[in-house]
């Protein structure tokens, strides 16, 4: 456990937040290293948070913040939105668990069907991670093949086979536990070498590629131009499944996922986060020829060996659903996206200039919604307002630093949380919430760090 009273973090932070500190001693007694998710460790201690609206959310030592976590990327139309809100308070009265189908869960399937291009068949689960862990067996059962492609830094959740090819040089899994049998019939290859992925292919072995569509680690590292398409038509060609990892992007880049914003079909997709309107939901959703392995059928044969069975005791929970379809009805016109997009363009434009003014060697970069930032101090790869590299090891590995426990950009998002401002590392989640006030906020508080960053070094 860090000890919140000699850490060498800003005085202002430790001192101002007498109760998070305490709450944070308290849980380190109960959680390993105080935290219920690795994202929310931070030294010298994490904000614990009483409540929240719209763009805001507030702590327990009564600061008020302009929040860029929102829901892990679940709330794109902000905290509480009155039509989520209402749908799922209605539901808490009629029951949580009805032990039973319901309406709305149908409706939720209808909607998903509807908007995600893919989804010829939906189920849901009741996370993202047990989402691409079902689309990665449910391809294996299709293709009667073992072996997975992902991409460095590919984010897939926590299951065995997420954890393969995480953290640089990548070759061992990101976490223990994993056999290794398991952990070999994962390839983790470089988000930008083609020849690579031809070469996997060509054995023949392939059930899936799995990938962040939008790039690795929630968009930190972009695919290069064209990458994706030629990935799509590779595995078309050698009868492979090509799932998108929408968990975060679903519903984000476009009423229909990166998927529609790409104009890229997959053959499966996972979905997380905003399907479930900010309460805990996500899916599978894909080709009919593929999701028909979770049917149960006449066929002994194939209950026995063809099938993938799917219990589960939240999945599709009426309460979940509620929110859901309230959530998917909100955004399915695509206005929310427009409106979250222009605030994440803001940021990127006041990021930089900011970056610039202060000289400070780094890049605010992403595309639509999102926003993150690279600093690079001493080799200076990144520049403000140049779209970044990632077509070598050695910049997908700085961008995934910054994504990291980079310790410049650990300081610098104290010092913003200290303004008023907490974004997830040095970016996140911008909603349709946000206003310009928050966006001009959110730019004073980066451009004042970066000045106290100056006059520290
Ligand atoms: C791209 C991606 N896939 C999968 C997951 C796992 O989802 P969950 O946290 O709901 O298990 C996440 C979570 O952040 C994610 O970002």
């Amino acid at each position: 456990m860090t000890d919140v009273h000699t850490h060498p973090a800003i005085g202002g932070y430790v001192a101002g937040r007498p109760k998070s500190a305490a709450l944070y001693e308290r849980a380190c007694r109960i959680f390993p290293s105080g935290v219920t998710h690795d994202a929310r460790y931070a030294e010298p201690f994490p904000l614990y948070a009483t409540r929240a609206a719209g763009s805001r959310k507030w702590d327990v030592d009564g600061y008020e913040y302009v929040d860029y976590w929102m829901g892990h990327g679940a709330l794109l139309l902000g905290h509480n939105p009155p039509a989520v809100v209402a749908a799922a308070s209605e539901q808490l009265t009629r029951g949580t668990h009805l032990g039973a189908g319901t309406e709305l869960e149908v409706r939720w399937g209808e909607l998903v069907q509807r908007l995600v291009p893919c989804a010829e068949r939906v189920k849901f689960t009741s996370s993202g991670t047990e989402a691409t862990a079902m689309a990665i067996r449910l391809s294996r059962a299709f293709t009667g093949r073992d072996a997975v492609i992902k991409f460095w830094g590919h984010f897939h959740g926590w299951h065995d086979y997420a954890t393969v090819g995480m953290r640089p040089p990548f070759d061992v899994p990101v976490s223990a536990g994993v056999p290794a049998a398991v952990s070999a019939s994962v390839r983790a290859l470089p988000p930008y070498d083609l020849d690579a992925v031809r070469a996997a292919l060509s054995r023949e072995d392939v059930a899936c590629v799995i990938c962040e569509p939008m790039g690795a680690s929630t968009g930190t590292v972009p695919f290069p131009e064209g990458f994706l398409q030629e990935v799509r038509d590779l595995t078309r060609r050698h009868g492979t499944a090509l799932i998108f990892d929408e968990v975060i992007t679903g519903f984000r880049y476009a009423p229909g996922g990166a998927q529609e914003y790409l104009g890229i079909t997959p053959d499966l997709c996972a979905l997380g986060k905003i399907v479930a309107g900010g309460l805990p939901g996500a899916a599978v959703a894909g080709r009919a020829d593929i999701m028909a392995h979770l049917e149960m059928r006449e066929d002994p044969q194939w209950n026995r060996y063809r099938r993938v069975p799917h219990p589960g005791t939240f999945n599709a929970n009426p309460l979940s659903a509620a929110a859901g379809v309230a959530m998917l009805e909100s955004i399915a016109d695509g206005a929310a996206q427009r409106r979250a997009s222009v605030v994440g363009e803001r940021l990127r434009r006041g990021f930089n200039d900011a970056l610039a003014a202060e000289d400070i060697p780094g890049c605010c970069y992403g595309e639509g919604t999102m926003f993150h930032t690279v600093i690079d101090l001493e080799k200076r790869r990144f520049h403000p307002g140049e779209p970044v590299r990632c077509d070598g090891a050695e910049h997908v590995e700085a961008l995934l630093k910054s994504h990291g426990k980079d310790p410049v950009a650990s300081q610098l998002r104290l010092w913003m949380v200290e303004r008023g401002v907490d974004p997830m590392r040095l970016g996140g989640f911008p909603s349709a919430a946000h206003t310009d006030e928050d966006v001009q906020e959110t730019v004073g508080a980066f451009r004042e760090a970066l000045r106290v960053f100056k006059r520290s070094r």
